[in-house]
């Protein structure tokens, strides 16, 4: 089966490349991060018009905290000011906003403008956007682990029931559907710890185009080859191709 006339349901990016953007205009490594918010925004508005459901953006991971502290308060900063200045405008336009990730790690006025975020664009149904911060796909599934341990001790679950899909029920991503398609912009080719579980069986593309360049078109070509990809989960199909 091929998928020739089918958008992905759930779009994952990797938002990556800041950092050489900057550098290579001369910039404050922050001015790359504060042009990748504005990457961001249009990449949820071009999903909107897509009618893509969901999309998940890799914002800051549990092992950015390795970086400055300039930077990383810098990010932390940005947070608080993507969420209060694109609240009106991404509530008008259906997106929902749903954090995930650690929130209780990050600075509290951080913390709060997230939860603040998530809450004001609660209602919204156009496009859900999960956005990953203080996220990483270890801490994710060690995240669930404890929970299940906790309730299996308690008598509430069957340790003989627990699968993947007990696991996945758990996860920070629960109950929205795993990513089709991840995206990694600035060209390299790992996961960096996002979504280990979820992208079990999600194409993957890496983009060389540095993120804050990211645009639309981008976006519309990484469709394109998401289409003429073949997804087989496993199975074995006619129409295999060669080479
Ligand atoms: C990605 O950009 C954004 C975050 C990790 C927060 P980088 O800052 O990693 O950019 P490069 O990889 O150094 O170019
Ligand atoms: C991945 O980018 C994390 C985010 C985009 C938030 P990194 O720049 O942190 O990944 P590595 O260090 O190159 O693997
Ligand atoms: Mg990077």
């Amino acid at each position: 089966m091929t998928n020739d006339d089918l958008l992905p349901t759930h779009i994952a990016v990797i938002m990556d490349g800041n950092g050489r953007w900057a550098q290579a205009r001369g910039l404050d490594h922050l001015e790359g991060h504060r042009a990748g918010a504005d990457a961001l925004r249009r990449v949820i508005t071009e999903c909107t018009e897509l009618n893509i459901p969901y999309l998940s953006a890799f914002a800051f991971s549990t092992e950015n905290w390795r970086r400055s502290s300039r930077e990383v308060e810098g990010l932390m900063r940005l947070m608080v000011e993507f969420a209060e200045k694109e609240a009106e405008e991404l509530k008008q336009n259906g997106v929902r906003v749903v954090p995930i990730g650690d929130l209780s790690g990050l600075p509290r006025d951080s913390a709060e403008a997230l939860r603040a975020l998530r809450q004001y664009t609660g209602g919204s149904e156009r496009l859900t956007l999960l956005l990953a911060v203080n996220y990483g796909g270890r801490a994710d599934i060690s995240r669930a682990a404890a929970i299940i341990a906790r309730r299996a001790a308690q008598g509430e679950l069957d340790p003989n029931q627990v699968d993947a899909g007990v696991v996945s029920q758990h996860l920070y991503t629960h109950p929205f559907p795993d990513p089709d398609l991840v995206i990694r912009t600035g060209g390299e080719m790992r996961l960096s710890n996002f979504m280990l579980f979820q992208a079990a069986y999600a194409e993957f593309i890496s983009s060389k185009v540095l993120w804050p360049d990211f645009r639309a078109a981008d976006l519309r070509r990484a469709l394109r080859t998401y289409r003429r990809r073949e997804r087989r989960f496993g199975t074995r199909t006619q129409t295999q191709k060669e080479g």
